[in-house]
């Protein structure tokens, strides 16, 4: 299948690398060289430990070849399915949506990688709402096993049955959900998180206590509060935002300290700071390598 992957970030260049992983043909699209030539290198350095783990079922050059690469999403024009993983931005991805819809075959599926914007607004940017989805990919995407396929109230019975086969042709467990606000995934995840911050803030444990009591006590494999320093205080802060707007319930506000260190500048590991401190003894000792969003 021709596969066009919209943006080459943490996400676009995992989704490229899954699809050429499977025999697929990808174009992947991103606004600039620089984004593409940093996707590319990603994915070259994945594929590289894959390798070494034997898990490829061809070799890493012959994978990374099947992924061509572009500045505008024009060449598109033959791709059989698109699968958009640009900003979390509903006026980037609406425009994207908008721009896919005129390019592309009318019968081709637009997806949307998005995780917590709704599936219905990005669709009604386009004349095929029917042939809109989300297909929610986890971080990092040729390891986490998880594609949440979000069906919006226009997704036809169709569409959905092509994403939820695809996904498992990629080797993937696709789980279905609504279209309602951060889906399933973040639906849950989300408001955990953000009730361990409100402990914290109360005192009820440290940082380090919380997060023992979910790792040793509920068998998480990492502990909340080191998750969001992992995916990101911000993107934390904005999916209960998020949460709040669209479920209408002050309960879902984001903790006040959670809002402080993102003030400060404290994003977690990609600052070097979060609730945790990466540039001193209280890194964790095996740092994780999964995180989700
Ligand atoms: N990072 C995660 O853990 C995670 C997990 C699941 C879903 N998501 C979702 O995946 C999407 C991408 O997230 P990410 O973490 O890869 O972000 P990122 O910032 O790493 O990458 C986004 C890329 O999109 C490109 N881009 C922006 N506008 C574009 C446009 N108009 N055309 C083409 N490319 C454009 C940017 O240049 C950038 O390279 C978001 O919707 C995010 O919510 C992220």
């Amino acid at each position: 299948m021709r596969v066009g992957v919209v943006g080459a970030g943490t996400m676009g260049a995992g989704i490229a690398q899954t699809f050429a992983m499977a025999g697929h043909d990808v174009t992947m699209v991103d606004v600039g060289a620089a984004q593409l030539e940093r996707g590319m290198k990603s994915i070259d350095a994945s594929l590289a430990k894959l390798d070494e783990k034997r898990k490829l079922g061809a070799p890493a050059r012959e994978i990374a070849s099947r992924i061509r690469t572009a500045t505008d999403v024009s060449v598109l024009k033959d791709a059989e399915l698109v699968v958009e993983a640009a900003f979390e931005d509903p006026k980037v991805k609406g425009q994207l949506f908008a721009d896919l819809d005129r390019v592309t075959a009318k019968d081709v599926i637009l997806a949307s990688n998005t995780s917590s914007i709704p599936i219905d607004g990005l669709a009604s940017r386009t004349g095929r709402p029917d042939r809109v989805a989300g297909m929610h990919f986890m971080n990092p995407v040729p390891i986490m096993q998880l594609v949440e396929v979000v069906r919006g109230p226009r997704t036809s019975d169709e569409t959905l049955r092509t994403i939820v086969d695809l996904a498992r042709a990629l080797g993937k467990t696709p789980v279905v959900s609504a279209d309602r606000p951060g889906f399933i995934a973040n639906r849950v995840l989300m408001p955990m998180i953000n009730e361990a911050f409100l402990a914290l803030d109360e005192k009820v444990g440290s940082a380090e206590d919380i997060d023992t009591v979910m790792t040793l006590g509920m068998n998480h494999p990492i502990g909340p509060l080191r998750l969001a320093d992992l995916i990101g205080l911000d993107v934390c802060v904005a999916v209960m935002e998020v949460l709040e707007r669209g479920l209408g319930d002050k309960k879902y506000a984001p903790a006040p300290n959670l809002r402080d260190l993102v003030s400060a500048g404290r994003l977690g590991r990609k600052s070097g700071r979060g609730v945790y401190d990466y540039a001193t003894a209280t890194v964790p000792e095996k740092a994780p390598e999964k995180a989700t969003a």
